[in-house]
């Protein structure tokens, strides 16, 4: 395969780099992409010195596969063109996520949807793709009517001008902020724009992603998207009401047996999930399973993952992966 990969210097591309070469992702050639700014820039992979190009030249290199991490609007206007020339895009950006003509993936979970007619492939939102990986196999059994969720999330998820700001701000450096406040010792209720409903643009991606990747418009989920300072992933504390009653052990045992999935859940022991276990790997963890005692069919559960890896590189790696043992590209 031909791959290139978009948006190679930032810090989701940097661990799609890692992610490729990890799974051993058959690469026959490599095209590392990003801004103007940084074409000749030189990047490493597997051993290998690469000069990062600019897009026009990536598109006329006719990749078999294109991973694109290079923002909404980069991914508007240029993932069309990779497109036309034949390449199929793999998309991290929230541009095509909602077009009812492109799938929207997780790949355990609706890989199957995939098509050769596919040539843009959207990837969901970090925190929507940790949140299905649970929701996904109790919503089969169960099946699901309402979720709460409130996201406690990463500096990573805004890139590396946001890593940078809190590091600054640790070592008491006045810097570019990438937040309208300082994140150190802070948590802001706001991650992505206000939207004119109130809520912000991450919250509604959390209210409407879920419905689209379990293709199902039956239940309804409200979000609170808060910012913190941490690294290594994100964290969601999620209230689901199901149509049916459940056992909690046989909860448990289902989300342990899901392929993706950890169990990390005893509190004689202080086990739950955290940020700093869940970075750089590639499970959902969920812990801290208890019945919401107030609403009948209710569980209270703590989902964290590392926004970088199956939030982002490791899921559109997945995808890739199918595409090519699937013959579909
Ligand atoms: N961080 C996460 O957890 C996460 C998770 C899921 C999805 N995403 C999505 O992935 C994308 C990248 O996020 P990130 O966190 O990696 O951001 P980032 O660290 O700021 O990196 C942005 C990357 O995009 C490139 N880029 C920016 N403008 C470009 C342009 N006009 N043409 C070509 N390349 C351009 C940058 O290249 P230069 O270095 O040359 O500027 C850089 O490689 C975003 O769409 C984001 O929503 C992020």
């Amino acid at each position: 395969m031909k791959v290139a990969v978009v948006g190679a210097t930032g810090m989701v591309g940097e661990v799609m780099l890692k992610v490729l070469a990890e799974r051993n992702f058959p690469i026959t050639e490599l095209v590392l992409v990003a801004s103007e700014r940084s074409v000749g820039k030189k990047l490493s992979y597997k051993g290998e010195e690469y000069s990062v190009v600019g897009l026009a030249d990536a598109v006329a290199s006719k990749p078999d596969i294109a991973i694109f991490s290079a923002g909404g609007d980069t991914s508007t206007k240029w993932a069309p063109k990779f497109a036309e020339a034949g390449t199929t895009v793999i998309d991290n950006s929230s541009a095509w996520r909602m077009d009812p003509t492109k799938k929207l993936v997780v790949p355990e979970i609706n890989a199957s949807e995939l098509t050769k007619e596919d040539k843009i492939i959207a990837n969901p939102n970090c925190s929507t793709i940790q949140l299905v990986m649970a929701l996904a196999p109790l919503h089969n059994k169960y099946k699901m009517k309402r979720v709460v969720i409130s996201t406690y999330q990463s500096v990573s998820g805004t890139g590396v001008k946001a890593v940078q700001q809190l590091e600054n701000e640790i070592a008491g450096i006045q810097g570019e902020m990438a937040y309208p406040y300082p994140i150190g010792r802070n948590a802001l209720p706001h991650c992505d724009v206000f939207l004119e409903n109130g809520y912000t643009k991450e919250e509604m991606k959390l209210a409407r992603e879920p419905q689209k990747i379990l293709d199902d418009r039956t239940f309804s989920v409200t979000a609170t998207a808060v910012r913190i300072p941490t690294a290594g992933g994100h964290s969601e504390s999620v209230n689901v009401e199901f149509y049916n009653d459940f056992d909690l052990a046989d909860v448990r045992k289902l989300l342990s047996e899901t392929p993706g999935i950890v169990v990390q859940d005893n509190p004689d022991t202080n086990t739950y999930p955290m940020p700093i276990y869940a970075h750089d790997k590639d499970d959902v963890f969920v812990g801290r399973i208890r019945r919401d005692e107030t609403q009948r069919h209710t569980l209270n559960m703590w989902i964290v993952s590392d926004n970088l890896r199956k939030g982002a590189a490791t899921n559109a790696v997945q995808i890739a992966e199918f595409l090519v043992e699937n013959d579909l590209v």
